[in-house]
C-alpha cells in the first residue's frame, strides 16, 4: 500500500498493510443502535448497514453546518499537535482521511499515535455532528483500497442533542492539555466513573491507578523512555520540527504557552520533555486520579477506538473544569510499553497515560484552517 502523497517522495509506507477491518460503528451513548441509514452512495442492499430501519433520504449538511462540524472535529488532541487529518466532504458525507505527511515516522511508526489522533477527530466529527442536530453514522477503515480514509461519517436521522451532548459540545473550546499547576480540590468519584463508562462505550478501559507504588513505576517507565528517545537522534530532530518558540504564529505544533519552563516533580508523571522549555509553571497541587486508557486488541481499529474514547473521556473531563496531563512516551517503544502492560496484570494494550485534576485556566492551542484541512483535489486524497 502506498498513498497517493508518498508516491515517489521519501519512504514508502506500508503501515495498514494487510491490516485494514471494515466496522459499522453506531458510537454507544451518542447515536443509539438502529438509527443508521448507509452512507449516501450506498443502496440498502449493502450487507454491513443493514440494520432494518427506514431509510430516508436526509437533506446534505449546509456549508455552514459543515463548518461547524469541522470546528468540532479540528479541535481534538494530537500527538506533538500535528493534526495529522484531512477531511473529504463529498456526497453527502465526510471522510476522515489520515495525513501522512503528518506521520511522525521516528517516534511512531506504525502510524499507532496517528491512528489514535485521527479517531479523536472522528469523535469531534461525531460531536459535531450532534451540534447541527444531526445522529452521525460511522463506518471505521470502510475501503482497503484507500488505506488512509480511516472512517467515514454521514448524518442517519434528525435530534436535538441531548444534556451530556450538549455538555460535551461547550467544553470543545476550552479543553486542553494540562500541563500546568492544578487547583486545590479532588476530582469527584463520580465524574472518574462517567469517564470510565465513556471510555467503555467506546470499546476501551480506563484504568485508574490508585496505588501509589504503580504510579511510581509509571513514572520510572516514563523516564527511562525519555532518556532513550533524548539520545536519539531522529526522535529528537523529528521532536525539533514540532516545537514552536515563543511568538511563534505557526498553526500547529505544542507552542511555549503549553510547555512547561521546568519539570513539574512530585507525584505528577514527569512531563515529556520537549527540548525547548516554555513558559508554563509548574507545580501547583498535584493531580487527584491516575488512569491508563487500553483497548482489548492492538490493530488500527483499536487504535481509532482508543482516540474516541480519548477525546471523549477528556471532553467529560472537561465538561466539569477537570483537565489532563498526557503520556505516551513509555508506550512508543515496545519494551516501555510491554512493560506499562505486566504493570497493568498483562491485559490489554495500553495507549496513554493521564492524569487528571481541577484547574481554571485553559490556554488553547491553535489550530489549522479549514482550508488547510479538506481534501479537495484527487492529490489531496
Ligand atoms: C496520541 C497522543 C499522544 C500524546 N502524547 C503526549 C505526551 O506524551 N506528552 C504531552 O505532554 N502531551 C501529549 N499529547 C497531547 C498533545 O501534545 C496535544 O493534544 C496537542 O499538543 C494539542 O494540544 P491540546 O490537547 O491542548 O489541544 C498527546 C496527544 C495524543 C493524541
Amino acid at each position: 500500500m502506498t498513498s497517493t502523497t508518498d508516491q515517489g517522495a521519501g519512504p514508502q509506507c506500508d503501515w495498514l498493510r494487510g491490516r485494514t477491518e471494515s466496522a459499522l460503528d453506531c458510537g454507544g451513548l451518542l447515536v443509539p443502535w438502529g438509527t443508521a441509514a448507509p452512507p449516501p452512495d450506498r443502496g440498502a442492499t449493502d450487507p454491513a448497514t443493514q440494520s432494518g430501519t427506514a431509510q430516508t433520504a436526509l437533506p446534505p449538511l449546509t456549508p455552514d453546518e459543515v463548518a461547524t462540524v469541522l470546528s468540532v472535529a479540528a479541535r481534538a488532541p494530537s500527538l506533538h499537535n500535528t493534526q495529522p487529518w484531512r477531511f473529504r466532504v463529498q456526497d453527502g458525507r465526510i471522510d476522515l482521511l489520515a495525513d501522512p505527511d503528518r506521520m511522525l515516522r521516528a517516534v511512531d511508526p506504525d502510524g499507532r499515535e496517528l491512528v489514535i489522533s485521527c479517531g479523536a477527530a472522528l469523535f469531534g466529527l461525531r460531536l459535531g455532528l450532534r451540534r447541527v442536530g444531526r445522529l452521525p453514522a460511522v463506518e471505521l477503515l470502510p475501503d482497503p483500497a484507500q488505506p488512509w480514509l480511516v472512517a467515514r461519517v454521514w448524518a442517519a436521522g434528525h435530534a436535538a442533542p441531548t444534556r451530556v451532548e450538549a455538555d460535551l459540545i461547550a467544553a470543545v473550546p476550552h479543553r486542553h492539555t494540562h500541563r500546568g499547576p492544578f487547583s486545590p480540590g479532588a476530582v469527584p468519584g463520580r465524574l472518574l466513573a462517567a469517564m470510565a463508562t465513556d471510555a467503555a462505550a467506546e470499546g476501551c478501559e480506563l484504568v485508574l491507578v490508585d496505588d501509589v507504588t504503580v504510579v511510581g513505576r509509571l513514572d520510572r517507565l516514563v523516564q527511562a523512555a525519555a532518556a532513550a528517545q533524548r539520545a536519539d537522534q531522529q526522535i529528537a530532530a523529528e521532536l525539533a520540527r514540532w516545537v514552536r518558540a515563543p511568538h511563534s504564529q505557526a498553526r500547529d505544533g505544542v507552542p511555549a504557552t503549553a510547555r512547561l519552563a521546568a519539570d513539574a516533580g512530585g507525584t505528577r508523571l514527569a512531563g515529556r520533555d520537549f527540548g525547548l522549555p516554555g513558559t508554563e509553571d509548574a507545580g501547583g497541587e498535584p493531580p487527584s486520579a491516575t488512569a491508563v486508557l487500553r483497548t482489548a486488541g492492538d490493530a488500527p481499529v483499536d487504535w481509532l477506538r482508543a482516540g474516541q474514547a480519548l477525546d471523549r473521556v477528556l471532553l467529560r473531563a472537561a465538561a466539569r473544569w477537570v483537565f489532563a496531563s498526557l503520556q505516551s512516551q513509555p508506550l512508543e517503544s515496545p519494551r516501555h510499553r510491554s512493560a506499562v502492560r505486566a504493570l497493568l496484570g498483562g491485559r490489554g494494550y495500553p495507549h496513554m497515560l493521564l492524569q487528571f485534576g481541577r484547574a481554571n485556566t485553559a490556554v488553547a492551542t491553535p489550530r489549522r484552517p479549514h482550508a488547510e484541512i479538506l481534501a479537495r483535489t484527487q492529490a489531496d486524497w
